[in-house]
């Protein structure tokens, strides 16, 4: 068993007993708890007790709903720090900390209780332990993007069949890691349905502008592309990197967190950009440059509400692009073209 202490933190948090009513920002309280649980040890083996918290883990869509711009998609008070500061507007966050041993999770509410005012008073459950990664693994079977596609993780037993009689046409290995782009999300297979449409793209340069898993663009180098993979995120870099070498397609593809020069005059006869809106705006001018003459533009991540922002943006200055426009659920996608059809 685990032992799970769920509480509440404001923004800034009442203590019990300072006479001058003087605020802990939530922050603060976290460092000193921390501190707190770092000593607690468990009865027994008299090894650390204290497993961690869990903070405010959020996805951007919950960011939109509650009316904040965001950059990021998973959003974590803990990985994701230059979000931070959009958590910290967040008045009341959820978190739990875990121990190894019961006493340790209610000394650490009696610490709670003792040092500050919560929101709701904490509770303490013993929760059954799981293999998340196990747990999570054995959820993830894969997906059929469309006929011609399907992505697989690279431990099921259809990979490894593919592998072994050499028949991975079709097949993307993608293993889950710190880069967004399973293939499960909407953005990505309404991107990834575009790009195969596209067909043979031997001899053709593509970008994947906030590449995440390597996803699209080792799906285009699988087509026959030479690649460029660009991502601010260095972890995400690291996991696509393997799933490049997973598929094979590591000669063609490289990866960088800003988008390299040799693109930046029409270097790009296809460009995917799977990002959130202010960063498809942000960057408008600088992806328009990076496009050949009759390049390919597929721009995913986006919901009703964000179109007629994003093509104004794509639209202003330039020959005009033809567009047409994809969904799937509330996501939607754009696919713009200087060319005719
Ligand atoms: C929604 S994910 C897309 C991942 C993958 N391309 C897919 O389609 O599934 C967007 C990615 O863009 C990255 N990103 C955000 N801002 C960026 C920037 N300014 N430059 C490069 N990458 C960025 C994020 O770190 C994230 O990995």
């Amino acid at each position: 068993m685990i032992h799970a202490l769920s509480f509440e933190l404001n923004a800034q948090v009442a203590r019990t007993s300072d006479p001058t009513g003087a605020m802990h920002a939530r922050e603060v309280v976290l460092a000193r708890f921390n501190d707190f649980c770092g000593d607690l040890v468990t009865p027994d083996s008299k090894e650390s007790s204290f497993l961690g918290v869990t903070e405010g883990v959020l996805l951007a869509e919950e960011a939109h709903e509650r009316g904040y711009e965001t950059e990021s998609w998973v959003l974590d008070e803990g990985l994701a720090p230059h979000e931070r500061d959009w958590l910290g507007q967040e008045s009341c966050l959820r978190m739990i900390a875990y121990f190894k041993d019961a006493d340790s999770a209610r000394s650490a509410m009696s610490w709670l209780l003792r040092e500050y005012i919560t929101p709701f008073p904490p509770q303490v459950n013993a929760e059954e332990e799981q293999d998340w990664n196990a747990t999570w693994k054995a959820s993830f079977t894969g997906i059929e993007v469309d006929e011609r596609l399907k992505v697989l993780p690279p431990w099921s037993e259809e990979w490894i069949a593919a592998c072994d009689s050499g028949k991975t046409k079709g097949i993307i290995a993608i293993n889950p890691g710190a880069g967004f782009g399973t293939g499960t999300h909407e953005t990505t297979q309404l991107c990834l349905k575009i790009l195969v449409g596209l067909g043979d793209l031997t001899g053709k340069t593509v970008l994947d502008f906030g590449s995440g898993s390597g996803i699209l663009g080792i799906a285009a180098a699988l087509q026959g592309a030479r690649v460029y993979c660009v991502e601010v995120d260095p972890l995400a870099n690291e996991n696509a990197r393997e799933n490049a070498a997973l598929n094979g397609v590591t000669d063609r593809v490289s990866f960088s967190e800003t988008i390299p020069e040799e693109l930046k005059k029409g270097g790009a006869d296809v460009l995917l950009a799977n990002i959130l809106r202010p960063i498809l705006i942000r960057f408008s001018g600088e992806i328009k440059r990076c496009l050949s003459p009759n390049a390919e533009l597929v721009l995913s991540g986006l919901i009703e509400s964000d179109l007629d922002q994003v093509i104004d943006a794509y639209q202003a200055g330039g020959r005009p692009f033809t567009i047409t426009q994809d969904g799937k659920n509330e996501w939607r996608s754009l696919w713009l073209r200087r060319r005719e059809g």
